[in-house]
């Protein structure tokens, strides 16, 4: 599978994310010589930056197995227990979107993430009782669109906790320079550069983006990726010079024109644009509020003076 060996497996091949690579690389060390399973991780920030391949990273450099899952999947707490259960000793165990666990599957995690075992009980009213089952030892990897939606209890029991933040222009054209060598595609550096300017900062869209320029090189011009062609293929795939996409520039539109740039509530803005509240205030408006494109005001989402501007519209004068 293409988009298995396009993440790198180990952390020296992991480009970015300086803060998480340098730390987590002191803690597997530390935790493989003192012969221990790392301590639970979470990954927090937007979708796309990395965090299932940091999970599939910390299983490799551990020399474990990694066993992946997500939080809507797992609907009864005797799922949990059963994967949980199977795990051998010292495993990863990813959750990716841990914040949609069920309130009862989650406290199936407390005890397992403290004292490696789970409660069972058998039996109900007064006759009911517990038994421990022992687990083995494991490193729970958890990653989420938002850190504020895990529960307190769930929150603490992470040992390490890493924002991941959006990559620079330069860290992508490293990262597309090393994918365009797995998929065998001749690329020119002004080529990568230009497709990392329009990847919003984030490596998955900048692998996405370089497969498409590539179908456009092959087809349209002999094969290598200028940054003619990649500027070409991406203006057509409306893909603009800050990398806003259709979307993107769409909530910017209907803050400015629907609402006449006064503030919008989050689920105002999500109804108008046909999005869930959920989706735009996780997945699109990040990459808008870093770049200045949106702020974030007690009365509610403005478009800046700088989107505007990206929209060739004027800005009110007051
Ligand atoms: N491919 C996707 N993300 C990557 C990263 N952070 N470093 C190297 N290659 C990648």
């Amino acid at each position: 599978k293409i988009e298995s060996t396009l993440r790198p497996q180990m952390l020296e091949d992991y480009i970015g994310q300086m803060k998480a690579k340098e730390t987590l690389k002191i803690y597997i060390e530390a935790a493989k010589a003192r012969k221990e399973p790392l301590d639970h991780v979470l990954f927090y920030g937007p979708p796309g930056l990395g965090k299932t391949t940091l999970a599939g990273i910390i299983a490799n450099e551990m020399g474990v197995h990694l066993k992946v899952t997500s939080g809507p999947a797992i609907e009864k707490p005797g799922e949990m227990a059963a994967i949980l259960n199977n795990l051998q000793e010292g495993d990863v165990l990813f959750v990716d979107e841990i914040h949609r666990l069920n309130r009862q599957v989650e406290e199936v995690l407390y005890p397992a993430m403290e004292d490696f075992a789970i409660d069972i009980v058998i039996g109900k009213g007064a006759g009911a009782r517990s038994i421990r089952l022992e687990l083995p030892k494991f490193t729970l990897v958890g990653a989420t669109t938002r850190a504020g939606m895990l529960t307190a209890p769930l929150r603490d029991r992470f040992g390490v906790v890493h924002r991941l933040e959006f990559y620079s222009d330069e860290e992508l054209k490293t990262i597309i320079l090393r994918s365009a060598s797995v998929l065998d595609v001749e690329i020119e550096p002004k080529g990568a550069l230009e497709i990392a300017r329009r990847s919003r900062g984030t490596p998955r869209l900048a692998n996405r983006l370089l497969k498409r320029v590539r179908d456009f090189a092959q087809v349209k011009y002999d094969g290598v990726i200028t940054e003619e062609v990649a500027g070409y293929a991406l203006d057509l795939l409306e893909v603009d010079r800050y990398g806003l996409d259709y979307l993107d520039r769409n909530i910017l539109l209907t803050m400015i024109e629907k609402f006449g740039g006064k503030p919008v509530g989050l689920d105002t803005l999500a109804a108008a644009i046909g999005e869930d509240a959920g989706t735009l205030e996780d997945v699109y408006e990040p990459y808008l509020l870093k770049n200045g494109f949106l702020q974030r005001t007690p009365k509610g989402r403005v478009a800046t003076e700088q989107a505007y501007h990206h929209l060739g519209i004027a800005f009110p004068q007051t």
